[in-house]
């Protein structure tokens, strides 16, 4: 029988995430600060996951959630949760992208 753990392995580790799982996680452990719903506005400090989306890399997004800056508001999640909650939570966020100015709620 083949196994699919060995392909999904040879993806880099941001990419493995799953997206429903990050977006339980995002709720659970990021809606207390962040906006982490699919329409989220377009804001800072902190930023909506809808806005991250935009404008960051999946690679950005993984190390900001891991290593985030020191003296800010952002709690290190990297030192609480494991490395594959952190794929899941970066597939989410990926996962909200849309072209700016799209209609909310449409899909
Ligand atoms: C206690 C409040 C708080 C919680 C909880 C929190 N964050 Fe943040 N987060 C912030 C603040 C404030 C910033 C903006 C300052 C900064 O960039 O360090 C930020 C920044 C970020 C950024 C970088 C945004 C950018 O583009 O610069 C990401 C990604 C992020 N948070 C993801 C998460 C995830 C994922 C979780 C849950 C696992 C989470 N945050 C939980 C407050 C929080």
């Amino acid at each position: 029988m083949y196994s699919l753990g060995v392909a999904l392995t040879a993806l880099p580790a941001f990419a493995a995430g799953d997206p429903d799982q990050g977006r339980a996680l995002a709720k659970e452990w990021c809606s207390e600060c962040h906006d982490v719903s699919a329409n989220g506005a377009f804001k800072l400090d902190p930023p909506s996951f809808a806005a991250v989306a935009v404008y960051r890399s999946e690679e950005q997004i993984f190390s900001r959630i891991s290593l985030p800056a020191p003296h800010h508001g952002m709690p290190r999640i990297g030192l609480i949760l494991d490395l594959e909650a952190v794929d899941d939570l970066v597939a989410y966020i990926a996962s909200l992208e849309r072209p700016i100015g799209a209609a909310n709620g449409s899909n």
